[in-house]
């Protein structure tokens, strides 16, 4: 059976990047997006559609921004509860705040109840697809695919591994890494809206025996992704050079395994040589920006500048629980103030933002065909941000002339209370209560 559906709102969205494309930004204050069984048919102005359309059901948005649904491209699973672990630098915050919760995620009763936390938390906040850290135990993997099928959520996700300097609970060897992976892309990699990642932690504790297990399998699947960290904090690159003396640097230790190419996505990059952005470009890999948890972890000022100079790809990346919570609204506006407290920062602005936040990730991700923005032929993935009667964001709303400015007013203090309604392939996976 065909399902139709015209939705008319105050649309926005960046098909193309506005860091490449003055013109990325499409707005349209009175439009309309015509949906067929979840996938984008027409979109323009909404009397026009409806003209062309005048026996499809309207659902009425007016009064807030229809914007694409947001791409988390950096996002821990295990770490949903301990958001908050505030003050402390990487290392030490992942021994006492992280790692801690994340050996809880054996008991998958466990898991599951932080599973059903975390896509709460995400989707309520108006993301559609996120690169997700797995957790460290397969079977704790095995619960997060089962229960973002449940709500519908575009997720690549898989087993994080790691061989070394954590702590010996979440410890695996090489082979076990293999055969555990390989085991988990083939159940659920393509299977409905989920694929796999291949995540060894990071450098610090993967040997190279656990990087090239990761290599195996990233060259037996040529379609599965692949995630990890790289250069976040000062002394987490101190210990990687002392452990790889023979690499030229950080990108170096995942460049020998085969590990950066078009389908990897390297977390934070604060402190990268001019040698990594070139690599990074010339093997079109995506760096995940995650200005929350830089702050918060004082890694620091991530160099936006430098990359946008080398051609390398950046989104955006929430990176709870080092983050502060699953707003790409705030990621966005985090974004911002650090650039714009940078000597060499780039001035952005909301059309920016929402590019990072959106159209970004999908690119990251090889997903550009089927999310992050309006485009005819494009997956129905949406979020309606409408804030409540009474609150500032209202306010504002109420008072702004162009969807652009009621945009920028969105990543200025919009929050997952705004988000009202969210939508994945046309199916609508929140709603938030009346
Ligand atoms: N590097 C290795 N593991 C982690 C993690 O869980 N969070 C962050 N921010 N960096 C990491
Ligand atoms: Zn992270």
């Amino acid at each position: 059976m065909t399902s139709h559906t015209l939705y008319r709102a105050s649309v926005l969205h960046t098909p193309t990047s506005p860091f490449l494309d003055p013109a990325a930004l499409h707005a349209e204050a009175d439009g309309g997006l015509l949906v067929e069984n979840g996938v984008i048919r027409a979109s323009g102005d909404y009397a026009a559609l409806s003209g062309a359309h005048p026996d499809v059901p309207v659902a009425d948005l007016r009064g807030g921004l229809l914007l694409p649904g947001f791409i988390d491209t950096h996002v821990h699973y295990p770490q949903v509860r301990v958001i908050g672990g505030l003050g402390l630098p990487l290392l030490d915050w992942l021994d006492q705040c992280a790692l801690p919760e994340e050996v809880r995620m054996a008991d998958l009763t466990y898991a599951r109840g932080v599973a059903r936390d975390f896509l709460g938390g995400l989707i309520g906040a108006g993301t559609t697809t996120a690169l997700v850290f797995g957790s460290h135990f397969a079977g704790a993997v095995d619960v997060f695919f089962e229960e973002a099928a449940r709500v519908g959520l575009r997720a690549v996700t898989g087993l994080v591994v790691s061989d070394r300097l954590l702590r010996d609970d979440l410890h695996t060897t090489p082979e076990r890494a293999y055969t555990e992976g390989r085991a988990l892309i083939e159940r659920w990699h393509g299977v409905g809206r989920a694929q796999y990642a291949v995540t060894p932690r990071f450098s610090l504790s993967a040997s190279e025996g656990m990087l090239d297990a990761c290599g195996a399998l990233m060259r037996e699947f040529p379609d599965v992704r692949f995630t990890s960290h790289i250069n976040e904090n000062s002394r987490e690159i101190e210990v990687v050079r002392g452990l790889f003396p023979a690499a030229r640097d950080y990108l170096d230790t995942y460049e020998r395994a085969g590990l950066v190419g078009g389908r990897s996505v390297l977390a934070h990059n604060v402190w990268p040589s001019d040698r990594e952005l070139d690599v990074m470009a010339a093997h079109r890999c995506t760096a995940a920006h995650c200005p929350c948890s830089n702050a918060a972890l004082g890694s620091g000022f991530f160099p936006l500048r430098r990359h946008l100079e080398a051609g390398v790809h950046v989104s955006l990346g929430s990176d709870v629980g080092g983050g502060t919570g699953f707003s790409l609204l705030k990621e966005g506006l985090q974004a911002l103030f650090m650039q714009n407290l940078m000597p060499d920062g780039v001035a952005l602005t909301p059309t920016h933002l929402l590019y990072l936040a959106t159209r970004a990730g999908a690119e990251a991700l090889g997903l550009d065909g089927v999310t992050g923005d309006f485009s005819v032929g494009q997956q129905f993935d949406a979020v309606h941000l409408s804030p409540r009667p009474g609150t500032t964001l209202d306010a504002v709303f109420r008072h702004t002339d162009t969807p652009e400015r009621a945009l920028a007013a969105a990543f200025a203090t919009g929050t997952p209370a705004d988000v009202a309604r969210v939508w994945i392939g046309g199916d609508e996976v929140y709603g938030r209560q009346p």
